[in-house]
């Protein structure tokens, strides 16, 4: 809990530290990565800091900590502190790594707030970074713990037992444990992170959900981030780092560092009330793996699935999705093309819709919990339209493929 008297000067100070945090975040990266660039190279998505979309994360967790702590003093925002526990130690975060961050973020806030930063103002910040900070690592240590990792990150080496593409853009990898230990436990829905050796010899880190059950393996599916244009910019972003190697390079017998299962986006296996998962393009992999977990354990829940994409032909396991709606004993799936409808898809238990997806023309039973997971604009859409029909915010869960910004 925040002393009575950092808690007053938090709550002055709290608007100009958010008026400021574009420029905090930006000088604080530039001073993390100056002082240690191995960070950039080896632990911190260079992807994300390019296109800008981590900048603003990390001290604006802080900052929306703060703002917690003084409007709830007696609790903690445990959801936004499990996310961020779980990224970081399938990272392999450390607790060493700590003072270095608070180092650079204090310099930067100094920098750009100038003489408003007295002591007692510093001081007040540094009890709320230590609060926020502890409260991480107490969080990694037990994740880490029960992931069996001894220290020094959880990473080990998997050999690619297989690839299937799935689509032009969509590759499954089969990853076997090259040192011939058990596989790790994994709950529906959670991802692992994969290390990459670059041709510069950066070694980049990107996460990826369980996208089905592989006996005595893992498996998971990526989609090849090409170049292209964002709508209205001239400039061609360019393809993907790590998917684009995993491509062109992954194709059956190579090694891959792999971290335990993380994650805090999973199936609930409480009760056996409906179930509801919405997903969008590469977006179903999560979904695949729970339903594949739910065809596997026999349940008998009622299930909805609702897929948009934009044809057919890029709908990753659109077949695995027909088998696994047919083997559960209620379940229906529901998908939306864009593009093109292709024939023969909606039989039985599965419709096929053209357009964007509306979950509004769905009759989702009362007490569904839902499991969302796509690009950010369709988890918005698809928040608003569940909340329209009547679904209460906490049966709502989302996984965002990217830092969380909030929805
Ligand atoms: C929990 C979680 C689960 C995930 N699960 C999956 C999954 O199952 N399958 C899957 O395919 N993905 C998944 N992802 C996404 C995945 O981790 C990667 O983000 C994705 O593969 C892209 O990585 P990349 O290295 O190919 O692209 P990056 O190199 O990281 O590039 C990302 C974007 O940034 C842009 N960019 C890069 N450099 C610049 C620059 N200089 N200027 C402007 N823009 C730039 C690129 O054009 C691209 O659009 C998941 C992410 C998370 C967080
Ligand atoms: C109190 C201190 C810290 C806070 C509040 C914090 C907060 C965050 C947040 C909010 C994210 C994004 C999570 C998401 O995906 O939604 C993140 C990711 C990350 N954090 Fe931290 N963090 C802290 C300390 C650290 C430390 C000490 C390190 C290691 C040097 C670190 C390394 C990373 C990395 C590498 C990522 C992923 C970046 C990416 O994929 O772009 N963090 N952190």
């Amino acid at each position: 809990m925040l002393s009575t008297e950092s808690a007053k000067t938090i709550t002055a100070t709290l608007p100009a530290v958010r008026g400021a945090l574009g420029e905090i975040t930006a000088l604080f990266y530039e001073k993390l990565f100056t002082a240690r660039p191995e960070l950039l190279r080896d632990l911190f998505n260079r992807g994300n800091q390019a296109n800008g979309s981590q900048r603003q994360a990390l001290a604006g967790s802080i900052a929306a900590f703060a703002g917690h702590l003084v409007a709830h003093p007696a609790s903690r925002p445990d959801a936004m502190l499990a996310r961020i526990a779980h990224k970081h130690a399938s990272l392999g975060v450390r607790a060493d790594q700590y003072p270095i961050v608070r180092e650079h973020l204090f310099a930067a806030i100094a920098e750009v707030l100038g003489d408003a930063v007295t002591d007692e103002v510093a001081r007040a910040w540094d009890e709320v970074y230590w609060l926020m900070a502890h409260a991480l690592i107490a969080v990694e240590k037990r994740l880490t713990a029960e992931a069996g990792v001894q220290g020094g990150g959880g990473w080990r080496p998997y050999r690619v037992a297989g690839r299937v593409q799935e689509t032009e853009e969509v590759a499954t990898f089969l990853l076997r444990p090259a040192d011939g230990a058990p596989v790790p436990p994994s709950r529906p829905g959670q991802y692992v992170s994969v290390q990459v050796q670059l041709p510069d010899g950066a070694r980049q880190i990107r996460q990826y959900s369980l996208s089905g059950q592989l006996d005595g393996g893992l498996q998971i599916s990526v989609k090849r981030v090409a170049a292209g244009h964002r709508a209205g910019e001239a400039y061609e972003d360019p393809a993907g780092e790590v998917s684009s190697h995993l491509h062109a390079h992954v194709h059956g017998g190579e090694i891959l560092h792999v971290s335990p299962p993380f994650g805090e986006v999973v199936l609930s296996e409480d009760g056996e009330g409906p179930l509801l998962f919405a997903s969008a393009g590469i977006g179903c992999t999560p979904v695949i793996g729970m339903l594949s977990h739910l065809a596997a354990a026999g349940s008998r829940r009622r299930i909805i699935t609702a897929h948009a994409d934009r044809s057919p032909a890029t709908h990753p396991f659109r077949t695995d999705l027909r088998r696994l709606t047919d083997k559960l004993s209620d379940a229906t799936a529901a998908l939306w093309y864009e593009e093109e409808l292709g024939g023969g898809d909606g039989k039985g238990a599965v419709t096929v819709r053209a357009g964007l997806m509306d979950l509004t023309q769905l009759a989702i039973p009362a007490g569904t919990t839902a499991y969302l997971c796509g690009p950010v604009p369709f988890m918005k859409a698809a928040i608003a339209q569940l909340l329209a029909s009547g679904l209460p915010a906490e049966r709502i869960h989302y996984e965002v493929f990217g830092p969380d910004l909030g929805l």
